[in-house]
């Protein structure tokens, strides 16, 4: 039976609620609401009518088993799957109240709000320096020199880089360790000022101690932003994460409050997930 099949037959035999369980929006502000967004890979429909608020300065971490979407559907707050060809989005998606698919918005400014962290690090092939003053001088953020190394050194200070390579700001960027280039990655995110910051598993190529050093990193930064952590750990989601959405096939199962969803969880799916009984 090929994956496919699998997942058909899988789809088949789940009975999902007309509506996601548990709490999907939230009582007071809200950074960024979706309703009923869809997207699909030419024929392939990757998520399915997903509806769900984003709450500001907190961290908000979607799970599910691998394929189910969250990476598709986490693209959708930045549009980063305008880049896809075959892709297609529909249904609203909001930022503080404004559709970021109006044919108004400039994907580029859109971007600078609402950055990303990538699973694997990516580095520019610049110094450390270059790759975080890149962002600052492309948006015109700053106007003079020190200005900019101002920028520089307080968002590689937040990353929780600067101490390790204060003396070394020229050096290129991707000669720094896994783990530190992660952390240059975030710095090179904070350093144009985004409100919000999506990670797609942003620790899957780290090792235990840089991983805890970007968990610790993570709560630190939701004081100034709203951050959405795709992780395959439920350690980490329940470690880092205020709310946790869980995906199935393209579905949004449930969404609550972390402690609840890892404790007492409304839907089977989530039960069975958490539990490691599928995924
Ligand atoms: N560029 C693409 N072209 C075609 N199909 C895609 C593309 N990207 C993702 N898909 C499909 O959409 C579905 C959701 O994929 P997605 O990458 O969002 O899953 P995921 O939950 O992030 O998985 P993982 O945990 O493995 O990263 C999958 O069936 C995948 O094959
Ligand atoms: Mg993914």
């Amino acid at each position: 039976m090929t994956m496919t099949d699998q997942q058909t037959q899988a789809e088949q035999s789940v009975q999902y609620p007309e509506n996601t369980a548990g709490s999907p929006y939230v009582d007071g502000g809200v950074k960024v609401a979706a309703r009923n967004s869809n997207v699909y890979y030419a024929q392939k429909h990757a998520i399915k009518d997903v509806s769900l608020d984003i709450a500001p300065n907190e961290v908000t971490a979607f799970i599910g088993p691998s394929g189910c979407g969250k990476s598709t559907f986490l693209r959708c707050l930045n549009r980063m799957n305008d880049t896809i060809d075959i892709c297609r989005v529909t249904g609203d998606i909001r930022l503080d109240g404004e559709d970021i698919y109006d044919r108004k918005v400039d994907v580029v400014q859109l971007r600078a709000r609402v950055g990303m962290v990538f699973q694997k690090p990516n580095p520019f092939p610049k110094s450390i320096f270059e790759n975080v003053a890149y962002g600052p001088r492309i948006h015109g953020l700053v106007s003079h020199k020190d200005e900019l190394e101002e920028v520089v050194t307080t968002s590689l200070e937040r990353a929780g880089l600067l101490n390790e390579v204060q003396d070394r700001l020229e050096s290129p960027g991707t000669g720094l360790s896994g783990g530190q280039q992660q952390r240059l990655c975030i710095a090179r995110a904070i350093a144009v000022s985004p409100e919000v910051i999506l990670m797609d598993e942003p620790c899957s190529a780290l090792d235990p101690i840089a991983t805890a050093k970007i968990e610790e990193l993570i709560d630190e930064l939701r004081q100034n932003y709203t951050i959405v952590i795709v992780t395959h750990s439920m350690q980490q989601a329940a470690r880092v994460s205020q709310r946790t959405a869980f995906f199935h096939l393209g579905n949004l199962v449930e969404m609550g409050d972390t402690e609840t969803i890892f404790t007492n969880p409304e839907h089977k799916l989530t039960q069975g997930y958490i539990t490691g009984r599928f995924g």
